[in-house]
């Protein structure tokens, strides 16, 4: 019995490996039923603006497991990633990236290296919700969910039980997005005490990131964002040798998706000198997802020993530790003609017979629903001018009283400091001072459109069971 997946051989370096990874699958005895797409740049070249077809989109319904190489996402415009697409579009919500380091064979300062980062792979900035509103200001927008927390965070304790994992580390940003990031870590403290056999602490990112980088052996599974889990898990694999030796898997309740933790690579392109490793251990995964855990273990082991042989490509080619410098196609080659050998000193990979379908969770926590009032408005207008000028021209209507003004996040009335650099981008923030409805925000801000300043955007202030549902600015 073949089981269906399908493949996208994706951008640069992309189809150089996913032939090296196919190769080696076919030789092993893997027994795949492979439809093949194509996504990226090309289908956006020919006119289509989301860079995949339907079909696309068909086949993966159809099969469920997806294999894919990297694709190239432009920088600073053109179409949006098809990685955060697929991604979301499928409800992939956990990036699980493991991060192993192949000492004495791959050269590294960290022998005993092994960490599995846990990413969140739906929200965050991720979601690439942006504007441009004044002539000088853009904004993204960071978003974070209670549910989105609850999966991530179980997901992490739950891969941390079935794997034998003794620690698991949450990273977060929780001193400066006090709400954001304190959901995320609030959200861990809580689930964490459902899991009290598993060690858990939590570092803030930026301080979490330097240790990885210099002490991974104090980590174990990292649980975070989706962007900070992007940026350490590059850390995290380069640290191991090279980002070529990284692969991962995409998994949602019904979709899983393998992939390296590189990118297209376009300036190693068409040289035929990429490590196709990352690929190979993303497919690795995917054997023992779809049941097919034989092959992997086959696979696995033939490529630890080709490492051991010496056997390396560029990336990992070290003069003292390695005897052969190969190129793509022979690295393949390599490790194909040692299917059925073990590595004699790395331990040998045994997945069994069975299949590992993936973690299947528990349903999200019942939610009380508590009572959201509406509190007031920040209120966003774009000025050419001094505080002063503004403050002359805006009058609260009744019911609402004009708390602050800030711009860019820090307060420059009342009180405001004369060095405060004010962009064309301000914010009123008007809180009530009586009992208040949406018409009164429509009031204001027909008030502040009569006034001659134009309002950008609104966000409503409301509390939850008399809790602030909003940060104050800074100095406020
Ligand atoms: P990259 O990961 O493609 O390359 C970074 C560096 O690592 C380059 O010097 C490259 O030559 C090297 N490298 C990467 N993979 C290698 C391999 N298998 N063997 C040997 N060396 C390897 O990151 P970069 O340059 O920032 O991004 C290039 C493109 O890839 C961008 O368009 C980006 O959006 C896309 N990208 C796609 C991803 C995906 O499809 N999942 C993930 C990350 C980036
Ligand atoms: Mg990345």
């Amino acid at each position: 019995m073949k089981t269906p997946i399908t493949v996208a051989r994706g951008d640069g370096i992309g189809p150089e490996i996913m032939d090296a990874t196919l190769r080696v699958l076919e030789a092993a005895g893997a027994q795949l039923d492979i439809e093949e797409i194509e996504i990226g740049e090309a289908v956006y070249k020919r006119g289509v603006q989301n860079g995949i077809e339907d079909s696309a989109w068909d086949s993966l319904r159809r099969t469920k497991v997806f294999l894919k190489a990297p694709i190239t996402t432009p920088q600073g415009g053109g179409f949006k990633s098809l990685n955060v697409t697929v991604r979301k579009s499928l409800g992939l919500y956990a990036n699980v990236r493991p991060c192993v380091s192949y000492h004495p064979y791959v050269e590294t300062n960290f022998p005993g290296m092994d960490i599995v980062i846990v990413r969140e792979n739906e929200e965050d900035l991720y979601a690439g919700i942006e504007h441009r509103q004044t002539q000088d200001v853009v904004q993204a927008i960071k978003v974070i969910s209670r549910p989105g927390c609850e999966r991530i965070v179980r997901y992490a304790f739950e891969y941390a039980r079935a794997n034998g994992r003794k620690k698991v580390t949450c990273m977060s940003k929780d001193n400066i997005m006090k709400m954001a990031d304190g959901l995320f870590h609030k959200t861990f403290d809580e689930i964490g005490l459902e899991y009290p056999d598993i060690e858990q602490d939590h570092y803030i990112i930026d301080i979490g990131t330097a240790r990885i980088a210099a002490r991974p052996d104090d980590f174990d599974v990292i649980v975070t964002e989706n962007l900070y889990g992007d940026i350490i898990s590059d850390v995290a694999v380069e640290i191991t040798g090279s980002v070529g030796l990284g692969g991962s898997c995409n998994v949602g309740d019904d979709f899983a998706m393998f992939e390296a933790v590189h990118g297209s690579a376009p300036d190693i392109s068409g040289k035929g000198i990429a490590n196709p490793s990352g690929l190979l251990l993303g497919a690795v995964l995917m054997l023992n997802h779809i049941g097919q855990s034989a092959v992997a273990t086959k696979i696995h082991n033939a490529w630890y020993k080709t490492l051991e042989d010496g056997v390396h490509t560029g990336d990992i080619y070290d003069e003292g530790l390695s005897k052969e410098r190969v190129g793509t196609v022979a690295f393949a080659d390599a490790v194909i003609a040692r299917l059925g050998q073990n590595p004699s000193q790395f331990k040998p990979v045994d997945y069994g017979e069975g299949s590992s379908e993936g973690l299947k969770l528990p349903p999200l926590k019942p939610r009380r629903m508590q009572k959201k009032e509406l509190f007031g408005a920040d209120i966003f207008v774009a000025f050419e001018g001094a505080t002063d000028e503004l403050v002359k021209k805006i009058h609260a209507v009744d019911g609402l009283k004009l708390e602050i003004i800030s711009n860019r996040g820090v307060k420059v009335w009342p009180n405001g400091h004369p060095d405060t650099f004010c962009s064309d981008h301000w914010c009123l923030r008007f809180y009530k001072n009586e009992d208040i409805t949406h018409d009164t925000l429509l009031a204001q801000l027909k008030a502040i459109k009569d006034a001659g300043v134009e309002f950008i955007k609104v966000e409503n202030l409301y509390e939850f069971d008399g809790e602030r549902g909003f940060t104050l600015a800074q100095g406020q």
